[in-house]
């Protein structure tokens, strides 16, 4: 899991957000890689579901605000990443693997963030350009 500008939606404090949620993930990726004790791993994951409890209410008051017509499906699918960071505690407790960890990445990330994300995105670009970072001449 590597970082890339490409991930960026355009909107600063958004992007800002998902890149440090995306390098918590990598702190515990770092961390079962080492064997780390649970109460590392437990404090790093604390940490995660800070941030991303965070984001998650800054994009659904910005889709609020803007009126984003697929506000209750986006709500919606931040409630089942709330549910799978919880579930994705469980089983790292009872077993500290990578393989879970990926997994949550993959719902969260690719499917969300380079999904549901991004169409809200196009959205807002339409309706609200001037949010949008302007391109560096
Ligand atoms: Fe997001
Ligand atoms: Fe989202």
């Amino acid at each position: 899991m590597k970082w890339d500008n490409s991930f960026a939606i355009g909107i600063e404090a958004i992007d800002n957000q998902h890149r440090k949620i995306f390098e918590r993930l990598l702190a515990i990726e770092n961390s079962i890689a080492k064997r780390d004790p649970w109460h590392v791993l437990n404090f790093l994951l604390s940490q995660l579901a800070e941030s991303m409890k965070f984001h998650l209410a800054v994009e659904e008051s910005l889709l609020e605000v803007t009126r984003y017509p697929g506000l209750k499906g986006h709500r919606d699918s931040h409630g089942r990443i709330v549910d799978l960071m919880a579930e994705l505690e469980e089983k790292l407790e009872r077993a500290p693997s990578e393989a879970f960890l990926v997994g949550f990445f993959e719902d969260w990330f690719l499917r969300h963030v380079l999904g549901g994300d991004r169409e809200y995105a196009a959205y807002l670009n339409q309706e609200f350009p001037v949010i949008f970072r302007r391109k560096a001449a």
